[in-house]
């Protein structure tokens, strides 16, 4: 049941047709920060991608617009998942009395973890936890801040794209081969950045040997991504932000490379994936191309603080701020 919920409901078919909600949100963002812009004074970028994260995450997941606000995000997803429980009960009740479906309350990512658990909490923690998209651009941002030079490089491709193509153009999967470097940094960033740093716990029904060590059963096992991407005996320069090595391989990041896996692998790989990369893709697309970035405080791009905060998912420690400045097509 569980495969096949988020094979159907969280597939690129799916994705797709989400696309409107995330290029809107997207939209009133890019609009947000041009408001700004001008004025030469930065912008929490952080808190900015994590606001409209969690509106695209409302209105996909609830399937409709609520208010942002702060503490908004718990409280509804109580209601909403409550809400989804009684209607799941109460229709295999009335289905097997012969009742029809109520047809105006569509399936829902709700509807999807409700399909995998019954439980209130577990549903609740995922929709919390599990948008790590504007982690990734953060990190993404950072190291462009940190590497002017790839920065140049990623935006010259990313505006070339767009001039070509009109501004509304839609950046999905099918068009990341014309954006082959801005796709190879976001991989690159998933290498030195993973957002969920470690998997999810797992146990083994029988004693298995892993290279030579013996994992009894029952053995509770967490793999460690975060320093899988950075191994030097598949990396060269691995602690280096280096795009370019993903430009002649195809290594991905989907779960059949183990050199990298941001996402897990196998059976346990997030079924998350694309739209939590179509995300990503829509969001720097777009600030790469409408506007140029500069470091507030006269703070040198080597100088940027990198530091991590651990906890669920590895964000930066401190908030991104940066002064944007728009740019207009030739
Ligand atoms: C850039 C964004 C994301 C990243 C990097 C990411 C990464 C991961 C990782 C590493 C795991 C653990 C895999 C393992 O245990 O080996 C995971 C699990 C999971 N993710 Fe994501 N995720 C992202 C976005 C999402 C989104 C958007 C959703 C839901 C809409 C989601 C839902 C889940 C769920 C339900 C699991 C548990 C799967 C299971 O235990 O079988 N993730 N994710």
């Amino acid at each position: 049941m569980k495969k096949l919920c988020t094979t159907e409901l969280l597939s690129e078919k799916r994705v797709r047709s989400l696309r409107p909600v995330r290029e809107e949100e997207v939209g009133k963002l890019m609009k947000l920060i041009g408001g700004e812009a001008g004025g030469g004074g930065a912008v929490n970028l952080s808190r900015l991608l994590f606001a409209v994260s969690n509106m695209i995450t409302s209105r996909t997941a609830f399937g409709t617009i609520r208010e942002l606000e702060g503490s908004f995000l718990p409280g509804i997803i109580d209601e909403h998942v409550s809400r989804k429980r009684r209607r799941r009960e109460t229709e295999d009740h009335d289905m097997a009395e012969g009742a029809e479906e109520d047809d105006n309350d569509d399936d829902d990512l709700v509807d999807v973890l409700l399909a995998s658990t019954n439980n209130h909490v577990e549903v609740k923690a995922v929709i919390l936890v599990s948008d790590s998209s504007p982690i990734a651009v953060e990190w993404t941002m950072s190291e462009l801040m940190k590497n002017p030079e790839k920065m140049e490089k990623v935006q010259r491709e990313v505006r070339h794209f767009f001039d070509k193509r009109g501004e509304g153009a839609v950046v999905d999967e099918a068009l990341l081969n014309e954006l082959k470097y801005l796709k190879s940094v976001v991989k690159e960033t998933f290498r030195l950045h993973p957002p969920a740093a470690l998997s999810l716990p797992r146990e083994g029904p029988e004693t298995v040997v892993v290279n030579g060590y013996q994992i009894p059963s029952r053995t509770r096992v967490i793999v460690n991504y975060w320093a899988i991407g950075r191994d030097p005996s598949h990396w060269t320069q691995p602690n280096q932000f280096i795009p370019e090595r993903f430009l002649d391989t195809c290594i991905d990041y989907r779960g059949f490379d183990f050199q990298l896996l941001p996402f897990g692998s196998g059976r346990r790989v997030c079924p998350g994936m694309n739209y939590g990369t179509a995300v990503v893709y829509s969001l720097l697309a777009n600030l790469l191309y409408r506007f140029n970035w500069e470091l507030p405080n006269q703070i040198k791009p080597q100088d940027l603080d990198m530091s991590e905060n651990f906890g669920g998912a590895i964000s930066r420690k401190k908030n991104l701020y940066l002064i944007p400045i728009p740019y207009h097509a030739p």
